[in-house]
């Protein structure tokens, strides 16, 4: 068949609010411009994030009622470490309340001043962590993945040459390298399960351990399974497991690739990190077999890590995201090239070249899009990049909006309305302003800013 069917169907509905273009107007002036700053229930169509906002299946709301609340050794936490080791099959498994806990725990540990982390590229909360013990994380992805008009089957490749010079020049600085799969910030981009084992190999030979940040790792196995000479017939679970199994641990956000609104976890090999690791994680999260969370969290993750790996849902999640590219693409909006695992980012900046960058072309179309359709995006570019912590400011490397899909949540035809509001907006185009910001913190600007059209 070619049409690509949503596997499964709707139980539990959740109403969206219909708002006018005029409400809209009104709305976001009195958010100052910021998408961040409105209520959700005046958006149409919510593609801010992918994180936490997954539709949950009713094996997982069964879950729910079957959670353990014990304080220690509560069943829940062991259906989770199981379902964990099932995938990835580290001798440690430390549950956090999401992500960036876990990224916390893992650099509070191995990261000191002066210290240097390679990566295919950083997911900013990580980058925020690394820096915050005042080390630097550096960002290396191949030349490919900078380039958002260029295809390429795993634009989030390292660059393997650049990891070997940094390991050779600067090995006394790197306690470990890391691997973002897929590659969020460079567009949800998969790396190669060839590539993955060279940087493991390379880190390995330099006696250095290599962490996955695996926050979509289900996603990326499935362009391996597509895309990589030799893949094709493997199950979807043993590429995952060949993924990790090179891996010296691996931090997680369950918020994306295990259909949780909540959660994540640390994993390691390391006996003695791992002591460590749970000794600060009761003074900060809680005790080792909750670490933060409540036991049914704990069940809804086990049984969504059952899920992600189907490939009918993987099948579907993946092109339905290349769907929406490949409609704007045909109508000549510019964007990233291929379509990513659980995004579409538009490059603003060439699409809208009259507004230059400190004019934030990223931040103009976000609230386009929201004014025209009730659509909200999210600016990846000059807005979040192009403050400097001097206080000045320069263009951001690109001016990207990312368009970021929630799980089993919006159907064909909210993704056929998302491309109908875009063809309107790029009807009009050459009317949109740049913008001015007229108050902001002095750092993560993005959440909080307030604007004004020029
Ligand atoms: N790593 C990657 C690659 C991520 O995309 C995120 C979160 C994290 C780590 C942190 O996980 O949110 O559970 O603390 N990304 C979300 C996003 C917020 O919208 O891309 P968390």
């Amino acid at each position: 068949m070619k049409t690509i069917i949503e596997p499964f169907r709707i139980k539990s509905v959740e109403p969206i609010r219909m708002t006018t273009r005029a409400e809209r107007e009104r709305l976001l002036k009195a958010a100052g411009y910021n998408l961040f700053k409105l209520h959700s229930d005046d958006v149409i169509i919510d593609l801010l994030t992918d994180s936490g906002t997954s539709a949950m299946s009713s094996a997982q709301w069964g879950a729910v009622m079957i959670g353990d609340e014990s304080y220690a050794g509560a069943p829940s936490f062991y259906r989770f470490e199981a379902a964990v080791k099932d995938l990835m099959d580290f001798r440690h498994i430390i549950p956090a309340h999401q992500g960036r806990a876990a990224e916390h725990l893992l650099f509070t540990l191995i990261a000191k001043t002066g210290d240097l982390i390679p990566s295919n590229t950083h997911f900013d909360t990580t980058r925020g962590n690394i820096e915050a013990m005042g080390a630097e994380a550096l960002d290396i992805p191949i030349a490919e993945g900078r380039v958002p008009s260029l295809d390429h089957p795993f634009k989030g490749n390292m660059d393997l040459a650049a990891l070997k010079s940094v390991l050779e020049e600067q090995g006394h600085r790197i306690p470990a390298v890391m691997m973002t799969i897929t590659n969020n910030a460079g567009g949800g981009q998969p790396v190669s399960l060839e590539n993955i084992r060279a940087a493991a190999a390379l880190a390995k030979a330099h006696r250095k351990p290599f962490y996955i940040d695996g926050c979509r790792f289900a996603e990326n196995a499935w362009f391996i399974k597509l895309r990589e000479p030799g893949q094709q017939d493997r199950p979807i679970k043993d590429i995952v497991r060949d993924c990790f199994a090179i891996a010296d641990g691996m931090t997680m956000s369950a918020k994306k690739d295990a259909f949780a609104n909540i959660g994540g976890w640390l994993a390691l090999n390391d006996d003695a990190l791992a002591e460590r690791a749970r000794t600060l994680l009761i003074q900060t999260e809680g005790f080792p077999t909750y670490g933060g969370l409540a036991g049914r969290d704990l069940d809804a993750i086990a049984q969504g890590l059952k899920e992600i790996i189907d490939e009918d849902y993987l099948r579907y999640r993946v092109r339905s995201n290349s769907y929406i590219a490949e409609r704007l693409d045909a109508m000549g909006i510019p964007v990233v090239k291929p379509a990513g695992g659980h995004a579409v980012f538009i490059d603003a900046r060439a699409f809208l070249p009259h507004i230059p960058p400190l004019q934030y072309p990223g931040q103009a179309l976000t609230c386009a899009m929201y004014e025209a359709g009730g659509i909200r995006a999210c600016e990846i570019g000059t807005v979040m990049f192009g403050r400097k912590p001097d206080g000045t400011e320069a263009p951001g490397a690109m001016d990207l909006v990312r368009l970021a899909m929630p799980r089993r949540v919006y159907t064909q035809s909210h993704a056929d309305y998302v491309v109908e509001v875009l063809e309107e907006v790029a009807a009009a185009k050459n009317s949109l302003q740049g913008m001015r910001i007229i108050k902001e913190p002095p750092m993560m600007r993005h959440f909080t800013a307030e604007f004004a059209k020029l």
